[in-house]
């Protein structure tokens, strides 16, 4: 496995690689969920890369972009574990040297949900994902349901920007009890961590109560409100029932619907999602 810090020597490496190359950007601190996205990279194509970035860019002022987790050498020993063959690795001022002014927009599927409660979020995931398409030149990149916005996001950029790569979205990959894994689980306490299950509750009741002929968009917010509402240490952000393509906001459920939301559970800020 290479590992390369700067661009240049990105470049030079990356033009070693047999095509198709897959891609997997990350910010680091790996887990199962991120090494789905590599190993189906390194399945589907026969070179596979990695980035690990801690965006500065997509962190709001008041966020976690100092504490977000990091640990470099137990990521690099697992993507090489898991058949990566190149991992871009760069500082803040190589991805962003200064003065740094342009900015990624991508509009609509934006301005709602993250977007709305991370005001800038998008602007800043957009703009690091086209600067390192631009840098690596996948042929496709690997992305999570679990930040489902963002999947969708990144493929209006790719079709409205015509840029060539494939963009492959894969399932949420889940603890036992159903807490979607993440980097910030990490911020949780013992006590935290067992509250947390609630937003995968909330969920499960939502398509049951779908299931059950509930198709009321507003009745289902409100009962899975009213379920996390139960738990003390939570505290509901947004719950959505959105079409899963535009992101509009649906009075009658109608499939393909993004049931997603934001809670937070003591000071960590949690997001997950089903599609019914
Ligand atoms: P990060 O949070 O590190 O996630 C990297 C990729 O892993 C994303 O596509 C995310 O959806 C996916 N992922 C995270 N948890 C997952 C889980 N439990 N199951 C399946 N996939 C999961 O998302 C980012 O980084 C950044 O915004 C980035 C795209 C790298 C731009 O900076």
């Amino acid at each position: 496995m290479k590992i390369a810090e700067k661009i240049d020597d990105m470049r030079k490496l990356r033009r070693r690689l047999t095509e198709p190359v897959g891609f997997v950007p990350t910010m680091g601190y790996l887990h199962e969920g991120h090494l789905s996205l590599v190993r189906k990279a390194r399945t589907e194509n026969p070179s596979a890369v990695v980035s690990i970035f801690v965006n500065p860019m997509q962190f709001g002022p008041q966020e976690d972009f100092v504490s977000y987790p990091r640990n470099t050498q137990h990521d690099l020993a697992l993507l090489d574990k898991a058949g990566t063959d190149l991992v871009f690795i760069p500082q803040a001022d190589e991805v962003y040297p200064q003065p740094f002014s342009a900015r990624v927009e991508i509009g609509k599927v934006t301005e709602r949900l993250e977007g709305t409660a991370r005001p800038g979020h998008f602007r800043g995931v957009t703009t690091v994902c086209a600067k390192l398409f631009n840098i690596i030149q996948p042929q496709r990149a690997y992305f999570g349901q679990k930040d489902a916005q963002q999947a969708i996001v990144i493929k209006k950029m790719v079709t409205d920007l015509n840029m060539n790569i494939e963009i492959v979205t894969l399932p949420t990959v889940r603890e036992p009890d159903g807490l979607a894994l993440s980097s910030r689980n990490t911020y949780l306490n013992p006590h935290e961590r067992q509250a947390a299950v609630v937003l995968y509750q909330a969920l499960s009741l939502a398509q049951q109560l779908y299931a059950n002929g509930e198709k009321n968009a507003e009745r289902l917010r409100q009962e899975i409100i009213g379920l996390i509402q139960q738990q003390p240490l939570a505290n509901v952000d947004y719950v959505s029932i959105a079409n899963a393509e535009t992101l509009d906001e649906l009075d009658t459920v109608k499939p393909p619907a993004l049931v997603s939301l934001a809670v937070k559970i003591g000071r960590t800020r949690l997001i997950d999602n089903i599609v019914i």
